[in-house]
């Protein structure tokens, strides 16, 4: 068989070993794996290389994407979904595998749902975000946890010399895993996130409280560390010049900063957990292909169990429209996965900044 991958949207630490996994595995059974450049960008204009081992020889261990990824407007025209069709045919591919996140999963979906595509599509979960329905994980996300805890941990070396409050922005679009999990991971005073609707005035009354509280003269501590979810509206500038107006009264003799990581926390060697998720996925992906199955993603450890069964214990086979369908849930907040991490979080919460 002739099977074409390419990477698409936010590149995520562990795309590689996606492709790597894809090319040995194809390689060992007999197929050709074609790389398509620059996400469904290449697919739309047809730039794509067939890739060898030699090709992939110890891409695991890197960061971004070998192919290159995009965010590419064409693909939500149908003009360009057609070009993209076409030139499924003209490359001779038997399937498609699209590693991406949710963006790149709905484009996979429509091409599997065209008349014109007979090709197996097959998705595989890759965003930092974590912002995917049916996986406990999506490629890239604990290389991102890994990354804003270390440089956590660096500015709280900072903060603590200098008696600092420090209020660090992550990624993650509209969700908040990664601030709530790296946030408890880093020892955070505080952990703010979209999900919990707290508005501008609301913010500043609580953080000041928190200032307050962790200043008093009775207490020891040292530095003051609010980890905050980029979906939170509120700019962390303007947060930190409303504290910073009350500071002398609330901490006399306290600073605050801020440190925005942005596209820091995308780059970076894959940790060993991504590395291993995406070759296990890369590996599940061919095995659809071969079974000539379209219109799914592999996922790792669905929440409820939802999807087929593969091989892999830890892998389920699961229908697009399932995954964009609850991809929509966990970003409205109505589903189970988000209210799940809410009501853990809600535990501790009060906890933090004792
Ligand atoms: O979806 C991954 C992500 O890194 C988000 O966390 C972030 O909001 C966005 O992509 C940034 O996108 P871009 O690199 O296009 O600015």
């Amino acid at each position: 068989m002739r099977i074409g991958v390419l990477t698409s949207g936010g590149d995520a630490p562990g795309m590689n070993a996606c492709i790597r996994s894809l090319v040995k595995t194809g390689a060992g059974r007999g197929h050709v794996v074609v790389g398509i450049e620059r996400g469904y960008a290449g697919l739309i204009d047809g730039t794509a290389k067939e890739l060898g081992l030699a090709d992939v020889d110890g891409i695991s261990r890197r960061g971004g994407t070998m192919l290159g990824s995009a965010r590419c407007k064409d693909m939500m025209t149908s003009a360009g979904q057609a070009r993209a069709a076409e030139h499924i045919a003209a490359l001779g591919l038997d399937g498609l595998v699209v590693i991406g996140g949710n963006g790149s999963l709905t484009g996979a979906h429509v091409l599997a749902s065209r008349a014109d595509v007979t090709a197996p599509i097959v998705g595989v979960p890759a965003s930092i975000d974590n912002d995917l329905g049916c996986t406990s994980l999506a490629i890239g996300v604990d290389t991102a946890l890994n990354t804003i805890v270390e440089a956590c941990d660096r500015i709280s070396d900072t903060a603590s010399a200098h008696r600092r409050v420090f209020i660090v922005e992550v990624m993650g679009r509209q969700c908040g895993y990664l601030a709530m999990r790296a946030g408890i991971a880093a020892e955070a005073d505080c952990i703010l996130y979209a999900e919990k609707h707290i508005s501008e005035d609301e913010l500043v009354i609580k953080l000041r409280a928190l200032i307050r509280m962790s200043f008093a003269d009775a207490r020891a501590k040292r530095r003051v560390l609010i980890v905050k979810a980029e979906g939170v509206r509120v700019p962390t500038s303007r947060l930190v010049e409303r504290l910073n107006v009350h500071l002398e009264e609330d901490a006399p003799g306290v600073d605050i900063r801020e440190t925005v990581l942005g596209h820091v926390v995308r780059g970076g060697a894959p940790s060993v957990t991504d590395r291993v998720i995406a070759q296990r996925l890369g590996f599940a992906a061919l095995q659809v292909i071969e079974d000539g199955v379209s219109d799914v993603m592999v996922g790792w450890e669905p929440a409820g169990g939802v999807g087929d069964k593969t091989d892999d214990h830890s892998i389920r086979r699961v229908p697009l429209t399932t995954v964009l369908e609850e991809t929509a849930r966990l970003l409205d907040g109505t589903s189970p996965v988000t209210q799940g991490r809410l009501r853990l979080l809600a535990q501790v919460e009060g906890l933090l900044a004792l």
